[in-house]
């Protein structure tokens, strides 16, 4: 719902000191995306444009993020030195000049505010004609949070901060989460006017409030749940955060066609993309680009990383996949690890104890036991026996083993690369490959059997003669 007239100035320049983090805390991860891409995501669904983001310590690195994930959609103010919230949305200025309507300012280390409630607040606002909006919330514990402070009218009067609130206004439960919805022209007048003559010495974005209640306007207030405005300041608080945020990654999941046999225990990535009639078992992490089509079916226990899965494809319990691609009706593990670029098509099969790394098993081929396939391109129906491995590295270089289609690959086969089987071949078990093998050959590589008659007898004979007597 683009709205023409809202812009958005999101602080994050603070150093996050309670993480005890050598990274900025905008930059922690909850459920794979940046604790500041959350809020970021929620203003730019809210239909904000521009978008500013006010960075600080940690600038290249939170600057990094921005590129990568927003390209040129999120401009930056620099904050070198932190001298509050107002001074902050003071630095923010300057990327919005000219910028006529309402101007929402959140907080980077919010990431559970949703876009419906930004636009309510921008609604509220506007609708209303105040010069600012904001959301409050109720606490049970206040510690320091802004206080809510309402004269006898039951209107907000101002803010007051933890540190420099009284007995009696500490005792206030609605506080501020730190959400506004302001208009440009206003907030611009009342940045100018900021004062730090408080305990801590700072300039408050708060106390724009108090500013406009002094100019005579009524500030109306939305109140949003708690579940909406949780603030990050720790590790406990982020894996809350995260918490919150997966249980509603799966509900959406599911309102869109996908069945979680317990959605408590599935970790699923902001980023993961679902088809319908998807079923996921119990204690599954899905994360990165990984998407999974129409009619997937995800085992126990198991872990997708960036890997697409196309549609009736069964990933059977402890599988690990990274990086790979499943084609359809494809079959994974159980047990089986699928690294970068692994590629099976449609109705191939991998069975358990199977590792793939850089390798193609065409459609309908199976290696369904015990066996590395490194650096190798397996053609259609070709089957590799259980214990088979691609010798794909001899110390300095890698090197590619090239079988053909309806190539068979006995049991326990050594395939020294560079090496090339040819179509319909067949390679007996046990064999150690190193020369091409031509199309419909047999190639046999392995020592030939020898029986010595009754010898076993004859060793056990003379190994039961010499053995002490039993008392
Ligand atoms: C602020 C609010 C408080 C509210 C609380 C909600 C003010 C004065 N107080 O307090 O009313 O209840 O948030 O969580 O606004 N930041 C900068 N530059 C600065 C200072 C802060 O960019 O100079 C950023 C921080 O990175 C952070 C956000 O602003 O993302 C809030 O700053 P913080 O110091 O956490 O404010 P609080 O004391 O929590
Ligand atoms: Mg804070």
């Amino acid at each position: 719902m683009p709205n023409a007239n809202v812009a958005a100035v999101v602080l994050a320049a603070g150093k996050g000191t309670r993480m005890k983090s050598a990274s900025p805390k905008v930059l922690h991860l909850a459920c794979g995306k940046a604790l500041l891409a959350w809020p970021l995501d929620a203003v730019i669904a809210a239909g904000a444009e521009p978008v500013v983001v006010v960075t600080g310590h940690g600038q290249q690195l939170v600057e990094g993020l921005l590129t990568q994930r927003y390209r040129g959609a999120v401009r930056t103010a620099h904050q070198s030195e932190q001298k509050g919230t107002g001074h902050a949305a003071q630095v923010a200025l300057g990327a919005l000049e000219g910028f006529i309507g309402t101007v929402l300012v959140v907080y980077g280390d919010c990431p559970l505010l949703t876009a419906a409630s930004l636009v309510a607040l921008v609604e509220l606002q506007q609708r209303s004609g105040a010069p600012v909006a904001l959301w409050t919330t109720h606490l049970q514990d206040a510690t320091g949070y802004g206080r809510i402070v309402r004269g006898d009218d039951g209107l907000l009067a101002k803010i007051v901060e933890h540190k420099d609130a009284d007995e009696l206004q500490r005792a206030l439960d609605e506080v501020n989460p730190g959400v506004y919805a302001v208009d440009a022209a206003f907030l611009r007048l009342a940045l100018a006017k900021l004062e730090s003559n408080n305990a801590q010495g700072e300039l408050y974005l708060t106390d724009i409030v108090a500013i406009a209640r002094a100019n005579g306007f009524v500030v109306p207030t939305l109140a949003v749940s708690f579940a909406e405005t949780l603030g990050v300041n720790d590790r406990v608080q982020l894996a809350e955060a995260a918490r919150v945020l997966r249980g509603r990654i799966v509900q959406r999941a599911m309102l869109a066609g996908v069945s979680f046999d317990d959605p408590t225990s599935a970790y699923v990535d902001d980023s993961v993309r679902f088809g319908i009639d998807v079923v996921i078992a119990p204690n599954v992490v899905l994360s990165g680009k990984t998407a999974l089509d129409d009619g997937v079916r995800i085992g126990t226990g198991a872990v997708l990383v960036d890997t697409m899965v196309s549609a009736g494809a069964v990933v059977h319990p402890y599988s690990v996949c990274d990086g790979a691609t499943i084609g359809e009706r494809a079959i994974v593990g159980p047990f089986a690890r699928l690294r970068p670029a692994a590629v099976l098509e449609e109705g191939a099969h991998v069975g358990n104890f199977v590792e793939l790394k850089k390798t193609r098993l065409g459609k309908g081929a199976k290696a369904n036991h015990l066996a590395y396939l490194g650096d190798a391109d397996i053609g259609a129906g070709t089957n590799i026996g259980a214990g088979t491995i691609t010798c794909n590295y001899d110390g300095i270089g890698k090197y590619v083993t090239a079988i053909g289609e309806r190539v068979f690959i006995g049991s326990n086969c050594t395939l020294v690369a560079p090496l090339v089987i040819e179509q319909d071949a067949y390679v007996a078990a046990g064999s150690v490959v190193t020369e091409r093998v031509p199309a419909d050959a047999l190639a046999l590589g392995r020592a030939k059997q020898t029986n010595k008659e009754g010898y076993a007898k004859k060793v056990r004979d003379k190994s039961a003669a010499r053995a002490p007597k039993k008392q």
